[in-house]
């Protein structure tokens, strides 16, 4: 916990730095009440920096010196001084080589960052600034050494130790310790340290390279779940084959390991050779994970190895260029995810959860651009923004170039930078330089927050035969006041005829039609195309794709987007026209909510849904996502003032009429599913993602009836599943139901059977967390007291906390506070335990400029409460301060 007033960081102020560390040989001593050590710096004066030895300034937090020595002579306490957070002393030449001692805690280290102990293992993380908490160092990521590695603990409690690159050597020593050298040929920033010391076994394969290479592949995990590393490995195997096919990236070392750990604050670590990941991120087989926690594991396995290039052989030089390896690596394992299951499922999706969630912060107090000019707290800008929204701006900057440029520069970027520390800068300049354009204006994406509002009328002049778009984009103001200039906004259209075919596209000025989908720059406030050769007025199928990450809106009417529903030639833009039906119908139910009229149905909706239902060639997938209403977090997003009890009412209403009305149609497609899913075995294949899919929301749409007929289906689901996609969905179709001896009798069931497994637990905990039944606040509350809950385990706490808060939207905004102040007091339990999970389980209550006068007021006091409720971490303090800012 910090002593002084947290410091603001500027990019402005970026200087490189003043020494440089070319080797870095550690040794871990570990122990069970404490660990020892020792580092050999081998440095030098940063010639960038000119002549002169300017103080040498080394990070360092919760660190017990024990002894320090400049070029082997030993200092003594006037030859140095120390901080919470520094260690300073003054270099007599230009290299020296600096050899310091340290005790640490990690079994006391509840934060997890840094070297800590998860179950009985030893393990670190070093992203962002952790590794100052292992050594006395240069911190940041532009100072790059070359590492060695030893680990020393007791043989029997630690079997397997691990570190980044090749093993080099190891042994036993006298009393029981043994010792293993590991050496990372590759220079890299501090933050990919790692190593790893357990019992763990682990499953072995092989992937040969492009250039005939063999490497070798380990997965370690604790031995009761070697038997569930399986997907993880093919996983692994998809993604080298997959970034050498379309990046042309080879991987470099002989060996890549994977550890799974269960105590882990985010979802995985690219640390060079030796990627760690949070447990649910690596295990899964059907009868414990659902598919979506498959396609989670196949999508951070992907992610984790493509940092290797993106991010490792190339990484950032500050934290400010976060997104230059995060944006990047999203938009590349996005597109993996889309190649190897379904393209278009796999960008609805991540729409979905942008338009919801990255928008939302975009538009509160922590609103930030992707490239971020200041900071009090790094751990705190690994959000939507730098993730989410960075990989839109790498797939704009694809759209802009199209494919083979976008190679081309890719291919530069990796060439001209591999083995340095760049800038999101640098990364578009090879995009530049490898196509001859010039992207200027279209950098703004990176230096201004807030999503763009794009606004879309149309004029027809049927004498001419002209069609006249005309877009005009804003950007609403952020906290950080910056200026908003005009973005560059790819959008990509067609215009359908009467009959929906795609028209073909000529501007006016050009020769000839080109295309009938085509992407237009908008780079100006106001800009208008026109078209030509338009016999008859089209209707227009604007950000097909959803090519840029705007607020679109033209005035469609409800007849229009049925059609375009039904015709549109882009996957994504039927199911957006759906989505946009919907969210018409339903705020016209939350108006009748909120003046007490009786809630009446546009039944245009029902018969949208009847079709799709019908529509036999539709993928199932697709046919799943279009019955999705939007949820209530992005009604929520889309309301100026949101009205949680009117949005919960309004959308459980359309879909209890849906499924009254719809409820034949639903049955057979249930039934018919059900039929296949009971006479196939698990398969982890799209095709079966699309079958179960469609199976479970039907299902979850049908137990609104409340008949006997599907409470009967369900239970026989629950029961006779191999899996735990349809056991889970069963699970919440009860919990959710009506039938309390059922629901009673099912979780019951599930937990005793479960009880071992706690990433199967977390998946029970958050079912009942997110039921949106009266008492919601008092079962989150006994559910804390269960044993297989603990405040320490950051899955527990999003499972049941981050659950609650962030999906059960009626019972955590009751109007009484209740969720408020429970929120506001594990934030503050949070804070001492783990800064960075207590942040991250703070965004709910930063979004209080959404609600009512008096929620507002609720929200605000419980932000004020926490920040008055003492010592606060720099993570907490900057998420609250900037709240009520
Ligand atoms: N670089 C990690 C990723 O792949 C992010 C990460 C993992 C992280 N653990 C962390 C960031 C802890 C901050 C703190 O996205
Ligand atoms: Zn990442």
């Amino acid at each position: 916990m910090r002593t002084e007033q947290p410091q603001v960081i500027y990019l402005k102020d970026y200087q490189a730095p003043e020494y440089l560390i070319d080797e870095t040989h550690l040794t871990f001593e570990l122990f069970e009440d404490h660990s020892l050590v020792h580092a050999q710096l081998v440095m030098r004066r940063n010639p960038a920096r000119g002549a002169g030895l300017p103080p040498l300034v080394l990070d360092g937090q919760q660190l017990e010196l024990l002894s320090i020595a400049l070029d082997d002579q030993v200092l003594a306490a006037g030859d140095y001084q120390l901080d919470d957070s520094h260690l300073t002393l003054q270099p007599k030449s230009e290299r020296f080589t600096l050899d310091t001692s340290v005790r640490i805690h990690p079994e006391s280290n509840t934060a997890l960052e840094g070297l800590y102990k998860s179950g009985g293992m030893f393990c670190t993380q070093c992203e962002a600034e952790g590794f100052r908490k292992i050594t006395y160092y240069l911190d940041r990521p532009d100072v790059m050494s070359a590492f060695t590695t030893t680990v020393i603990a007791e043989q029997h409690r630690y079997p397997v130790l691990l570190s980044n690159g090749n093993p080099v050597g190891s042994g036993p020593q006298e009393d029981g310790r043994h010792w293993a050298t590991w050496e990372d040929p590759f220079k890299k920033p501090a933050y990919l340290f790692a190593l790893v010391a357990g019992d763990l076994w682990c499953v072995e394969d092989k992937f040969t390279r492009q250039s005939g290479r063999d490497v070798t592949l380990r997965i370690y995990v604790e031995p009761e779940n070697i038997d569930k590393c399986q997907h993880a490995m093919t996983s692994l195997k998809k993604s080298m084959r997959w970034d050498e096919e379309v990046y042309g990236r080879e991987y470099d070392l002989d060996i890549f390991m994977i550890v799974a750990v269960n105590d882990f604050n985010m979802g995985a670590m690219e640390n060079k050779g030796l990627n760690i990941f949070n447990s649910s991120c690596v295990l899964a087989r059907a009868e414990t994970a659902t598919d979506a926690a498959h396609q989670r594991v196949e999508a951070v396995v992907a992610h984790e190895y493509f940092h290797n290039w993106s991010g490792n052989r190339v990484t950032c030089r500050d934290w400010f260029q976060l997104s230059l390896k995060e944006g990047f690596t999203v938009f590349r394992d996005a597109e993996f995810s889309a190649d190897v299951n379904s393209r278009t499922v796999k960008r609805i999706e991540d729409v979905a959860y942008l338009r919801t969630h990255q928008f939302a912060e975009d538009a509160g107090p922590m609103a930030h651009a992707v490239r971020p000019d200041s900071f009090i707290e790094i751990s705190n800008f690994y959000t939507l923004t730098v993730y989410e929204k960075g990989s839109e701006v790498v797939r704009m900057v694809r759209t802009l170039l199209g494919a083979e440029g976008f190679r081309k520069g890719s291919d530069l970027y990796f060439e001209r930078h591999d083995g340095q520390a760049v800038t999101c800068d640098d990364f578009i300049k090879a995009m530049e330089d490898a196509n001859g354009v010039d992207l200027t204006q279209f950098k703004r994406w990176y230096s201004q927050a807030g999503t763009p509002r794009l606004a879309v009328s149309e004029s027809w002049d049927g004498a001419a035969g002209t069609y006249s778009l005309t877009f005009r984009q804003s950007c609403p103001q952020t906290p950080d006041k910056v200026e908003k200039l005009p973005f560059v906004i790819p959008v990509e259209l067609g215009l359908l005829d009467a009959q929906g075919n795609d028209l073909p596209l000529r501007l006016q000025g050009e020769d000839a039609a080109v295309g009938t989908s085509r992407v237009l720059s908008v780079i100006e406030a106001e800009q208008t195309f026109i078209f030509v050769d338009i016999a008859a007025k089209p209707l227009p199928s604007l950000l097909r794709g959803f090519s840029a990450p705007v607020k679109l809106s033209f005035p469609y009417d409800r007849d229009q987007l049925m059609f375009l529903m039904q015709h549109d030639t882009d996957g994504f833009n039927r199911w957006e026209a759906g989505q946009q039906l919907s969210v018409q119908v339903l705020q016209e139910l939350i108006g009748q909510q909120q003046k007490g009229q009786t809630l009446v149905l546009d039944q245009r909706l029902v018969s949208a849904l009847d079709s799709v239902l019908g529509n036999d060639s539709l993928d199932q997938a697709m046919v799943a996502e279009m019955l999705s209403l939007p949820s209530e977090a992005y009604l929520t997003e889309i309301s100026e003032v949101a009205d949680v009890d009117a949005i919960h009412a309004a959308r459980e209403f359309a879909r209890r009429q849906l499924a009254e009305q719809l409820f034949d149609k639903l049955l057979a497609r249930y039934q018919a599913n059900r039929e296949i899913s009971r006479n196939t075995a698990y398969v982890a294949e799209a095709e079966h993602f699309a079958r179960r899919s469609l199976q479970n929301i039907v299902l979850s749409y049908l137990m609104l009836s409340g008949k006997p007929e599907v409470l009967a289906a369900t239970l026989e689901q629950f029961d006779a599943c191999d899996n735990m996609t349809e056991r889970l969905t069963a699970l919440a179709v009860l919990v959710n139901s009506p039938f309390e001896a059922e629901r009673a009798k099912a979780l019951e069931a599930f937990a005793e059977h479960f009880k071992d497994n706690p990433l199967v637990m977390d998946q029970w905990f958050s079912v009942q967390a997110a039921s949106t039944l009266p008492g919601g606040l008092a079962r989150v509350r006994k559910l804390m007291e269960h044993p297989a809950f603990t405040m320490k385990n950051p899955n527990k706490v999003r499972a049941l906390i981050g659950a609650f808060a962030g999906q059960n939207l009626v019972n955590f905004h009751a109007a009484d506070g209740s969720g408020y102040r429970f929120l506001a007091d594990i934030v503050i339990e949070l804070n001492a335990l783990n800064p960075q999970i207590a942040s991250r389980q703070l965004a709910p209550l930063t979004r209080w400029r959404k609600y009512d006068a008096a929620r507002q007021a609720l929200m605000k006091g419980e932000l004020q409460r926490i920040r008055d409720s003492g010592q606060l971490s720099s993570d907490v303090f900057e998420v609250v301060s900037k709240s009520l800012a």
